[in-house]
């Protein structure tokens, strides 16, 4: 028998952790991957010398999984995410879960917490979150022996808690998320340790989250702090940072698809932060922001606020419509974007 679904207040779910029933947990030793084990346990036993405490290795991803009109479970971009996984493994020497170990254990840790699965049309999602770490003791600096592939699944509303309405964000200047031949472009815990007391600050000052420079310059746009950036210029571009520094956002990819068909021209290059004050709308995107309009970008004491800072952009909304339709099944999925997780 299906259990019933949770007793959740669906539509207004924050973007936080809620227990489910399942999380799923892989060990990396003697050189292979075990079986995986379920568990309703939310604790994890660690080495006290496990280099994930001590030296940061961890990396992480995050997707979605959405009900669609006929009750299916659909996740978006798994086959992206497994790759991205295995890309901030290597990067920083941990062993890479491979990608179809990534995509069992999400299909997995998902059909055991179905019920989980916020209802078609509620505006919320099932977040998926992956994480690897290195669970091997060390004590000098080197990678570990063992690892552990962790899965948890929580029911969120969107990450900026207005949703989609436009927020306020403020130029960085006092911090660098990531250095440009550092760790910025892998998805790893040290890069958000890094930017925690920046976002702190910003909302202590107002605003919604800040806006990076690149750290060598501070000439260029790089990201916001938990997701990429894009500004529509007045020619009807759709421009995007290009710089080694940024996580190159798997949301972004399937937005500069998606501009392209719908008639702006995408363009990902260095974007000079003076730029801000041509685009028509800006927006942040990313897997818990989706897209996030800016109402305004405060840079040092020039602002500068996009159409009358409280409605979303005409195509930031087009975007918006066309992506989350994408997610739910309710367009057609050309390029092969959304995959079924089978529940039974
Ligand atoms: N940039 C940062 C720093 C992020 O943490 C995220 C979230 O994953 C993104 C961008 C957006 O990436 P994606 O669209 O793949 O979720
Ligand atoms: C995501 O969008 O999935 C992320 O991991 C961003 C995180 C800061 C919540």
């Amino acid at each position: 028998m299906v259990a019933p679904r949770a007793d959740l207040d669906w539509p207004h779910l924050p973007f936080a952790y809620q227990k489910t029933d399942f999380n799923l947990r892989y060990t990396f030793r003697d050189g292979r991957w075990d079986a995986g084990v379920l568990t309703g346990d939310e604790t994890l036993p660690i080495h006290i010398a496990a280099t994930c405490l001590h030296y940061g290795q961890e990396a992480f991803e995050g997707l979605k999984v959405f009900e669609s009109r006929q009750g299916e479970a659909l996740v978006f971009r798994l086959d992206e995410n497994a790759r991205r996984m295995a890309g901030s493994c290597r990067k920083i020497l941990m062993e890479p879960p491979p990608e179809a170990l990534f995509i069992e254990a999400v299909e997995r840790v998902v059909r055991a917490n179905r019920r989980f699965i916020p209802p078609y049309g509620s505006g919320a999602s099932l977040y998926v979150r992956p994480l690897v770490i290195g669970s091997g003791p060390r004590v000098g600096v080197a990678p570990a022996d063992e690892y552990m592939l962790v899965v948890f699944v929580t029911p969120v509303g969107p990450y900026f808690k207005t949703g989609f309405k436009p927020m306020p964000l403020v130029v960085e200047e006092e911090v660098d998320r990531a250095a440009p031949l550092g760790v910025g472009d892998v998805k790893v815990g040290g890069n958000y340790a890094a930017g925690m007391r920046a976002s702190y600050g910003a909302k202590q000052r107002g605003y919604s989250e800040v806006l990076y420079l690149d750290a060598k310059e501070k000439q260029y746009i790089d990201e916001s702090g938990p997701a990429n950036f894009y500004g529509i210029s007045p020619e009807g571009q759709y421009v995007t940072p290009a710089s080694g520094s940024i996580l190159p956002s798997i949301t972004n990819k399937c937005l500069i698809t998606l501009a392209e068909q719908m008639g702006l021209r995408p363009e990902r290059r260095p974007v000079h932060v003076e730029e801000i004050f041509t685009f028509t709308e800006a927006g942040c995107c990313g897997t818990a922001a989706v897209i996030t309009p800016v109402a305004s970008i405060t840079w040092g004491d020039r602002k500068v606020t996009y159409g009358d800072g409280q409605t979303p952009g005409p195509h930031s909304t087009a975007l918006y419509r066309r992506l989350t339709a994408i997610q739910a099944g309710d367009a057609p999925d050309e390029w092969g974007w959304v995959r079924r997780i089978p529940l039974d």
